[in-house]
C-alpha cells in the first residue's frame, strides 16, 4: 500500500513578546520535520548591526545604505540542535538576546524600509511551505494564506516571569523591573506602530498558555496542525 505524504502547509504563529512563541514553533517544527523560523531574531539581528554601526533610525539614507550592508542566514547547530542566526557569517545567536538589542529592535521594526526587507526574506523561506514560522505580522502580512494562523498569548505578569528567568541566566544583574518595563514598551511599540502592527488575524486561533505548561500546549497545537494538514 503506497501512502502520499501529507501536503505541507504554513504555520503562522503571532503574539505579544515573551509569550513562548519560540519554544512552541520550535517544538511544533521538530514534529513535523518542518522548517522553524524565529522572525524576531532576524529584527534583532538588525537591530545589533544598527547599533553597532550607529545607524540613526531617523535618516532614511542611513538605514537603506545599513540594509544594503547586511545578510542574514539561518544555520543548522549540531551542538544545540537548533538553527543559529547568522549576520554576515557572524553567529549572533547568543548577543541578539541581550537586553541592549531588545531595548531597541521594536523602534527599528517599525520602520518601514526595514519590515520590507526582513519580509521578502521571510516570504521566500516559505515558497514550499512546511514552514513554521513565529513573530507580529506572520499571520497577517508575511503569509495571509497560511493553512494554520496562531495568536498567543499569556498574562502580563506570567510573561514577565517568563522573560526574567530566560535572562537571569547569562545575566545576574537584570532586575524584575527592567524586564516589565521592557515588556511594556515592546509591546506599546509592536501594537501602536503604523507599519504592521501586531493584531490578532481574523482567521488565527486565540491560544491563552497562561495555564499551560508546554507538553499541553504542544498537543493542542499538533492537534490543530494535524487537523489543517488532513484537510490541505
Ligand atoms: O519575538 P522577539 O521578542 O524576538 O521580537 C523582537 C522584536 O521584533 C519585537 O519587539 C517586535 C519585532 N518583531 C516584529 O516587528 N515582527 C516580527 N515578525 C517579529 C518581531
Amino acid at each position: 500500500m503506497s501512502t502520499t505524504p501529507p501536503n505541507k502547509i504554513i504555520i503562522a504563529i503571532d503574539g505579544y513578546s515573551s509569550c513562548g512563541k519560540s519554544t512552541m514553533a520550535k517544538q511544533l517544527a521538530a514534529q513535523l520535520a518542518y522548517t522553524f523560523i524565529d522572525s524576531g531574531a532576524m529584527y534583532r539581528a538588525i537591530a545589533l548591526y544598527f547599533i553597532r554601526t550607529n545607524v540613526n533610525i531617523n535618516n532614511q539614507d542611513e538605514v537603506k545604505t545599513a540594509l544594503q550592508n547586511i545578510k542574514l542566514s539561518f544555520i543548522w547547530n549540531e551542538r544545540t540542535q537548533q538553527s543559529d542566526i547568522y549576520l554576515n557569517e557572524e553567529n549572533i545567536a547568543t548577543e541578539i538576546r541581550e537586553l541592549s538589542v531588545a531595548s531597541k529592535v521594536s523602534a527599528i521594526a517599525a520602520i518601514a524600509e526595514v519590515r520590507s526587507f526582513a519580509v521578502a526574506q521571510q516570504q521566500a523561506m516559505g515558497k514550499d511551505k512546511g514552514i513554521v514560522m513565529d513573530g507580529r505580522d506572520i499571520g497577517t502580512v508575511v503569509f495571509p494564506n497560511a493553512e494554520l494562523k496562531i495568536f498567543v498569548t499569556a498574562a502580563p505578569e506570567v510573561r514577565v516571569q517568563r522573560r526574567y528567568q530566560e535572562l537571569i541566566v547569562t545575566n545576574l544583574d537584570i532586575s524584575i523591573d527592567d524586564v516589565r518595563k521592557n515588556l511594556e514598551e515592546r509591546d506599546y511599540i509592536d501594537t501602536h506602530r503604523k507599519e504592521s502592527p501586531l493584531v490578532q488575524a481574523r482567521d488565527a486561533i486565540l491560544l491563552d498558555n497562561s495555564n499551560l505548561n508546554r507538553t499541553e500546549q504542544l498537543a493542542l497545537v499538533m492537534a490543530w496542525a494535524n487537523e489543517k494538514i488532513k484537510d490541505n
